[in-house]
This record gives C-alpha cells, structure tokens and sequence, in this order.
C-alpha cells in the first residue's frame, strides 16, 4: 500500500480506500480538467506497472466532495464504467479520452475505449483521432511565413534566435509547428524534442530529461554547468547548414531549471544557426515572464480561426448536417479547431450536444477567477448572448454589489469574458463566448437557477424589456419549464 502510495504521489494524486476493496484516486482539484486526465493517466499506468493484475477505471465530470469523498453522478457512473472489465485493464470515459493529448494510447471498442501506453514525448504529437481527420490546414498561411522567415534568417546570419508560439489549448498551436517543419523545402532541419509535463517523476529538468537521456548525457551526479555545456555542445554538432529547431510543447508545464538551461544555450550557441520554438498557453507569459528574453524572442499569439474555415471543416465532416445545427456550432467553436472537431464529433447533424471535454475546458477558465468575479459572470451568464446592464446584474446580485461591480466587470473584460458596448447611449455588456455563456450557466445548481430566473426576469420586466429566449435552444424542456416557470 505504501508503495501504491508512493507512486500516486508522483503524480499529485491521492488515494483513499473505498468499502469493498476499492481504492479511489483522484486528482488535484486546483489543476484544469485537462490536467487532471493527464495526471490520472499517467498515474493509472504507473499502477498497472506495479499492480499488473489491477482493474482501473478514470471518469471525468463535476462531483460535490463529501468531506474528502467525491459524491453523486460521478461516482455512480464508475462500477457500470468496471462492468465486465477485464484484470489489468484500465477503462476510461468519453470525456477523459477527449481530454487526453494523442500521446496517450487509446484502444478497445469505440464504445469501451482502455488506455493502453502513452507514448514518449521526444517526438511530435500523432494527429488526434477523436473526431477529427488531419487533412485540412487553413487560415493559417501568416503564420507559418513568420516561421519561414525566422529559420531564414538564423541559417542566413548564423545566429540564435526563438519564437513563442502562444495560444489557448486546441487553438492549433502544435499543428501549426507541425505544419511548418513539413512545408520546409530541401533538407529539413533536426528537430530536438522537450516537453513541459506535470508530473515530477524525473527530478532534474523534467522537461528536457528525455532529450538529454537520447543525447547520451547523464544528468547524475554532473553539475548543471557540465549538463549544459555537454547539451551545448551535442547540438552544436547536430546543427547542419539547414539549422536546428529545438522545441519545447507544453511550456505552462515546464520547469524553470530546464528552460533557464536552454536560455543559457542560446546564448552559448548564439553563432549557431538554432532557433528554439516554445509552444504554450497563454498563461506562459504570466508563469515565466521575460522568457528567453535575451535573444530578441518572436512572440505569436493564434488568433481563432474565422468562421469561413469553420463552415469547411464542419461541411467535410458532417455533408448532410443541417443549417440550423451548422449555424449553432458556429456559434460556439470559438474558432478553435480542436472544439470544433469534438462539437462536430458530438453532433451527428440533427441536434446540438456540446461534449463534456468542451465544457470541462472551459469551466476551467473560470476556475482561475476569483469567487466574487465568478459570481457577477455566473449573474451575466442567466442573459446568454443578450445584452445587459451593471443595474439588470445588481438586480440578480443584491444591492450590496454596487460598490465593486465596476471593478468587477473591468477584471471580466480584460480577460476576455465579457465585451462592452458603447454606442447605445447607455454603457451595455454581454459574455463574450456563447460557450462561456453556457457553461456558467451549466455550473449553477438548479434552485439558483430558478430564483435568479425570477430575479432577471422581474428586473427585465421592470426595465421594460423582453426575456431574453436564451433557454431556448440549449436546454430540455423541464429544464425551461422548472427555470422559467417561476
Ligand atoms: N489551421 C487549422 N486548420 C484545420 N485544423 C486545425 C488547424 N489547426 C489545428 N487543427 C486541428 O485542431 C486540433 C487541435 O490542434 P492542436 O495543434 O493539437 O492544438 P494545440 O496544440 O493548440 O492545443 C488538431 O486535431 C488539429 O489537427
Ligand atoms: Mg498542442
């Protein structure tokens, strides 16, 4: 048990023992949903190396804890997850396959996916199967030519250089490097492989620990300046006329240790034609600011793809899919391919259903707000995509939110939540995202639905305006009914 325990904590789970046997893990609940696939995953094939014998079973979905103890819909779904399982198998849900980066190997039924291996991160990532189908690349010809002309110029002037490619998850950060280093014509560069990871089971430069080991260095018992001027020096040697890419992927992961270690490179190798590519999430810039600062580092952020690409994509997918349908999805795929695929995969062309992975990625958006700001966009949420005002949000909120709503909604809008308009006279805002919009208004329980339903339809009465059909189109009939209904 102590040693089951001693592998969970390399993961950052925990462990508890249920009645009859089991033993629960879970994951942190400070990391995003996405995070925590990845962690239970890791964890259960860590497990299964030391338990071969060993039934796992990883679910994903809002749970209420019961002191330490998840409770309700979540833990009932996992025995009928267990049933029939076969020993030394490890089941997994839709959901968490679909959060799942394509290095872990997915197999079984399609109906009973089982996570079978992940695979080492020091190559590129394997397209994805869920949904989608690696054909299409559009929109996306700007930045590509950016990278064209980095590479140009580092094998033209023979110097170091580096580029972050900076973007929300699924937006087609890794795609797009993937994309580039094919487009190269003649030889193309060497590519050298880090990743940012979770999990600390490798002590020194986690992040570039597989890179070193497939470079031949050992990293015991050196000192960092020995393990860098041996890396230094081994990609020095594998720098050709055509240049070197060494990239990192998942940069809000990685450890500082190792992404100092290719900052003091850089510098080291500045005559060389090297150019370092750091892929991530937004939040790197917040994690480790000034990053690679020294060497005039080329910062791109992805813009969403606009919607002409959507309507292809989805059109390819799904060719008898319905203008209702298509029009709805496009509402809501944030111009992020990767939800597009899931949405698409979701949607077999009749009826709207956004897949829980959508959801759980980006209700972890919200969870990086504070619980008051939380709250002001959870009131907004009850308009959908209808206007409001700061007076319609008081109404749901109580008066005593009057003194901080307008901090409040200026930290909404400067992260990109909420949009204000101008032009009407009157200053009105609306939650910029249908997807935010939906999933906020997923996350309130029942009976605030319904009490502030009333309130926001009583001050919409008062103020002389309509109730905005937002239930519409989202939720069931009862849902409305017990919503609406007063
Ligand atoms: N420009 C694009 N055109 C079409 N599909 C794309 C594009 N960019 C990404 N995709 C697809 O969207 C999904 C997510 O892309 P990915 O590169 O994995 O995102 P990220 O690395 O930003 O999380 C992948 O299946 C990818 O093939
Ligand atoms: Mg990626």
């Amino acid at each position: 048990m102590g040693e089951i325990r001693g592998v969970l904590a390399l993961f950052a789970c925990e462990m508890d023992c249920l009645q009859g046997g089991g033993l629960l893990m879970t994951a942190p609940t400070v990391s995003t949903a996405q995070e925590q696939a990845i962690q239970l995953a890791s964890a259960a094939l860590a497990l299964r190396a030391l338990e071969p014998e060993a039934r796992l079973a990883i679910a994903t979905g809002r749970a209420t804890f019961l002191g330490r103890l998840p409770v309700g819909q979540l833990m009932d779904r996992l025995p009928t997850l267990m049933d029939e399982q076969v020993a030394g198998t490890i089941r997994i849900d839709e959901t968490t396959q679909r959060l799942l980066p394509s290095r872990f190997v997915v197999g079984g039924a399609v109906d009973k996916p089982i996570l079978l291996d992940e695979d080492d991160v020091t190559h590129f990532e394997r397209p994805r199967r869920a949904g989608g189908r690696e054909n299409f690349f559009f929109g996306r010809e700007r930045d590509v030519a950016l990278l064209h002309s980095v590479l140009k110029e580092i094998v033209h002037e023979k110097t170091a250089a580096s580029v972050l490619i900076l973007g929300r998850s699924g937006l087609g950060k890794s795609r797009l490097l993937r994309e580039f280093v094919a487009s190269i014509h003649g030889a193309a560069p060497p590519v050298v492989l880090g990743c940012g990871s979770l999990l600390r089971n490798e002590r020194l430069y986690p992040a570039l620990a597989p890179v070193l080991r497939s470079a031949g260095i050992d990293i015991q018992d050196k000192s960092s300046v020995q393990i860098e001027t041996a890396f230094a020096a081994w990609l020095a040697g594998r720098c050709a006329g055509q240049g070197l890419l060494l990239v990192i992927e998942d940069l809000q992961w990685a450890d500082s240790p190792s992404l100092d270690m290719v900052d003091r490179i850089l510098h080291i190798l500045r005559d060389k034609p090297v150019m370092a590519v750091g892929v991530g999430r937004e939040d790197v810039d917040d994690k480790f600011p000034g990053l690679w600062g020294w060497c005039a580092v080329q910062r791109m952020r992805l813009r969403p793809l606009p919607n002409k690409y959507g309507t292809r994509l989805l059109r390819h997918w799904l060719p008898t899919i319905s203008r209702k349908v298509e029009e709805s999805l496009l509402d809501r795929w944030e111009g992020n391919p990767r939800f597009l695929e899931e949405l698409a995969a979701a949607a077999p062309s009749e009826q709207l259903r956004i897949p829980d992975s959508i959801y759980a990625t980006v209700e972890g958006r919200l969870e990086g707000l504070e619980p008051d700001v939380r709250r002001v966009l959870r009131a907004a949420s009850l308009f959908g995509e209808k206007a409001f005002t700061t007076d319609a949000l008081i109404a749901l909120l109580g008066d005593a939110a009057r003194k901080c709503i307008a901090e409040w909604m200026e930290i909404l809008i400067m992260r990109d939540f909420i949009v204000r308009d101008v032009n009407l006279g009157e200053a009105t805002y609306a939650v910029h995202e249908r997807l935010v919009a939906d999933a906020t208004y997923r996350m309130l329980t029942g009976p605030d639905r319904v009490l502030a339903r009333r309130l926001a339809r009583a001050w919409l009465n008062s103020a002389g305006r309509t109730l905005p059909e937002y239930l519409n189109s989202m939720f069931s009939q009862s849902e409305r009914r017990s919503a609406t209904g007063g």
